[in-house]
C-alpha cells in the first residue's frame, strides 16, 4: 500500500479534480504489475496496474489506495476490469468518501468472488486524498492556511519586512507543498508589501495557480505575479473594479474575474467549480482571519522560527476574529510537531464549521 502511495505522489498537484491513486499487483510475493492515474481523463490507476501485469494479474492481488469505481466515466468501471482480468484478491486502502457510490465497487467485487480488505494503510490513504474527499463531502476545495511567524508570534517586522522569517528548508518544504496544491491565495497588501513569486522554486513539478485578491485593484503596474512565463496568475476583484488595470493585466496574460461578492467563500466555491481539491492560503492576517470566519480553512501550517523581533503594531498570522474570551478560541485537532532545522512546524486541523 505504501508503494501505491508513492506511486499516486509521482503526479501530485496534477490530478484535480480527480484523486491520487497508485495501484500494484502482486504475485507469488512479487511485484508484477504497477500504475497510477495520471490525471483527469486518463484511465485509471488499476488500469494501467493491469496491462502492465498482462497475464500475471489471473489469481494475483491487487493493492489500491482507494476503492475500485463501480461506475462508467470517461472509463469503464475499475471493478469489472479487475474481475474481467481474473484477480484474486484485492487489497482497498480507503472506501470511496462519494456517500453516493461508498462500497459498491467492493460489493461487486465480492459478489464476482474476489476476496476484498479493506482499510490498510488508511490514515495515510486518507492523508494523501485530504483535499479530494473534502471537495467530495462539502463541495468546497480543502483550505490549507500556512504561515511563518517568529516565536513571538510576528509575521513581519513593525515596517512590514518579512524576508524571511523562517530558514532556507523551512522554505523549501513550503516550495514543495505549493507544488502539491491547485491554488495559492493572497491578497492586495501582500503584493504590494512582498511582491512574491509564489512558485514551486523547483521544489516538485507542478506549479500551483498563483491568485491575488484585491477589491479595488490599487496594485503595483509592475509585480513578479504580473510575469506568467513560469506560472499563471490570475486575480480575483469585484465587479467593475479598475477597468483600466484590469487591461494592463491582460496584456501580461493575468487572467482577471471578477466576483460578487469578492470573499473567501465565494473565492472557494469559485474554485471548486474550476475543478480544485486544495487551496493554499498564504496571505496576512486581515484576509486569514476572513477566511478562517467563513469557514475556507480546514487546517493550519504553522512555521515558527525561534527568533524575537518585538515591534507592538508588528501584524500577526490571524487578524480580528471578533472573540473576546479565550474559551471562543479555535483549538486545533490532532495537533502535531515537526522539527524543520532550526524552525518548528505545528499542523492541525480547525474544528468542522
Ligand atoms: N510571514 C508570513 O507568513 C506572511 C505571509 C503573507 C503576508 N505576510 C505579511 O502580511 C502583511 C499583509 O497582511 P494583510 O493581512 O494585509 O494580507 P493580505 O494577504 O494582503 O490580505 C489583505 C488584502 O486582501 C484583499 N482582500 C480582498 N478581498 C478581501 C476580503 N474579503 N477580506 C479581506 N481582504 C480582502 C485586500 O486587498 P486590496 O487592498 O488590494 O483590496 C486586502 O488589503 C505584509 O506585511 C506581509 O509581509 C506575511
Ligand atoms: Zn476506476
Amino acid at each position: 500500500m505504501q508503494r501505491c502511495l508513492q506511486l499516486a505522489r509521482l503526479v501530485v498537484g496534477y490530478t484535480s479534480p480527480n484523486p491520487l491513486v497508485g495501484a500494484v499487483v502482486v504475485k507469488d510475493g512479487k511485484i508484477v504489475g504497477e500504475g497510477f492515474h495520471p490525471g483527469a481523463g486518463e484511465p485509471h490507476a488499476e488500469v494501467f496496474a493491469l496491462r502492465d501485469a498482462g497475464e500475471q494479474a489471473r489469481g494475483a492481488t491487487v493493492y489500491v489506495n482507494l476503492e475500485p469505481c463501480n461506475h462508467y466515466g470517461r472509463t469503464p468501471p475499475c471493478s469489472e476490469a479487475l474481475i474481467k482480468a481474473g484477480v484474486a484478491k484485492v487489497v482497498v486502502g480507503m472506501v470511496d468518501p462519494n456517500p453516493l457510490v461508498s462500497g459498491r465497487g467492493i460489493a461487486k467485487l465480492q459478489a464476482a468472488g474476489v476476496d476484498v480488505l479493506t482499510g490498510v494503510e488508511e490514515a495515510d490513504c486518507r492523508l494523501l486524498n485530504e483535499g479530494f474527499i473534502h471537495r467530495v463531502l462539502y463541495h468546497k476545495p480543502f483550505g490549507i492556511l500556512k504561515y511563518a511567524m517568529t516565536l513571538d508570534g510576528k509575521i513581519a517586522t513593525s515596517s512590514g519586512h518579512s524576508t524571511w522569517v523562517t530558514n532556507d528548508a523551512t522554505r523549501q518544504a513550503v516550495h514543495r507543498l505549493r507544488s502539491a496544491c491547485d491554488a495559492v491565495i493572497i491578497g492586495g497588501n501582500t503584493v504590494r508589501q512582498d511582491n512574491p513569486h509564489l512558485t514551486n522554486h523547483g521544489q516538485g513539478n507542478h506549479s500551483p495557480l498563483r491568485v491575488v485578491m484585491s477589491r479595488h485593484l490599487n496594485l503595483p503596474s509592475s509585480a513578479n505575479l504580473w510575469n506568467t512565463d513560469n506560472a499563471q496568475t490570475v486575480v480575483l476583484t469585484k465587479v467593475g473594479a479598475n477597468p483600466e488595470f484590469q487591461a494592463l493585466l491582460y496584456r501580461q496574460g493575468v487572467e482577471v474575474v471578477e466576483l460578487e461578492p469578492l470573499t473567501p467563500n465565494q473565492v472557494m466555491t469559485y474554485f471548486y467549480n474550476r475543478g480544485f481539491c486544495k487551496v493554499l492560503w498564504e496571505c496576512g492576517g486581515i484576509l486569514a482571519a476572513n477566511a478562517i470566519a467563513q469557514g475556507a480553512v480546514q487546517k493550519v501550517l504553522a512555521f515558527i522560527a525561534p527568533k524575537i523581533i518585538g515591534g507592538v503594531k508588528a501584524p500577526g498570522p490571524v487578524g480580528n476574529l471578533g472573540f473576546a474570551t479565550m474559551n471562543e478560541a479555535l483549538s486545533l485537532q490532532c495537533a502535531e510537531m515537526h522539527v524543520i532545522g532550526s524552525d518548528f512546524l505545528i499542523t492541525g486541523y480547525l474544528p468542522k464549521h
